[in-house]
């Protein structure tokens, strides 16, 4: 066994996020939530390779868990990202980081609702998070804590896996009601995740109306998801 894995249950994968890139994921689902991967971040986190919207951006991501999804955002090229955690997961969260090319990552403890360490304190291009949504007693809190992280020119790029959709739906009502804009960039049937785009504005119009250009894009975007899927089957063969 690796020394990266040193506990029982521990296991690492690697994991093909697009046809060139593979990260480490260090896990142990038998020790909670935080410490396995979920399918909404390998959504997400192949998402980042084919918007142009990670390059030079600096980058926060809540709820890291594994951190597939902010190393990622490292890989393809941010400035600096910050991978975040409850203080008692932070640890499996800094094992991913140093599984893979660390580089302009670090690791913060944050646990939402309770305001922003001073560490944090500073201007995101780009705020990430995967599977965070699914918790209706911790909307609220999420909410919070993303509002002190984005000024206007912030984007959010959230994951979300639908599990309960009538309890979950309301996280979407309450951002509309507090005035963010948002809308759905990709869509993956088989896993029924939802990538969502989001900026934090005075208006707060609910944007679920999809653009031509934006179907065409979540379709070219699929297409990519299954020429990716049939390059690695090709590579394992
Ligand atoms: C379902 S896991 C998703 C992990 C990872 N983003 C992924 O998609 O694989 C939810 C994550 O949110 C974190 N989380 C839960 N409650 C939190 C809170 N109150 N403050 C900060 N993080 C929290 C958990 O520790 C966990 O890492």
């Amino acid at each position: 066994m690796s020394s990266l894995a040193e506990a029982k249950s521990e296991s690492i994968t690697l994991v093909q996020v697009t046809p060139t890139l593979r990260l480490n994921v260090v896990q142990d689902p038998s020790s909670g939530i935080a410490y396995q991967l979920w399918p909404s971040a390998t959504i997400l986190a192949n998402y980042l390779s084919t918007s142009n919207i990670v390059k030079g951006k600096a980058v926060l991501e809540l709820g890291s868990g594994c951190g597939l999804v902010g190393l990622s955002a490292a890989a393809f090229g941010a400035r600096s990202v910050i991978l975040t955690d409850r203080p008692d997961a932070l640890e499996h969260t800094q094992r991913n980081a140093a599984a893979n090319v660390t580089e302009s990552v670090a690791c913060e403890p944050l646990a939402w609702g309770g305001g922003l360490p001073s560490e944090l304190q500073k201007s995101f291009d780009l705020v990430l998070l995967s599977d965070c949504t699914y918790w209706q007693h911790l909307h609220e809190r999420l909410l919070e804590t993303l509002e002190e992280a984005v000024d206007e020119d912030t984007v959010v790029l959230l994951a979300h896996q639908w599990r309960r959709r009538e309890v979950e739906q309301g996280f979407f009502d309450a951002l509309s009601e507090r005035g963010w804009g948002w809308k759905v960039v990709r869509e993956c049937d088989a896993d029924d995740v939802i990538v969502v785009e989001m900026r934090k504005r005075g208006g707060g119009e609910k944007q679920e109306t999809r653009t031509e250009e934006d179907e065409r894009a979540a379709l070219l975007d699929r297409l990519r998801l299954l020429e990716a899927d049939l390059e690695s089957i090709e590579a394992e063969r």
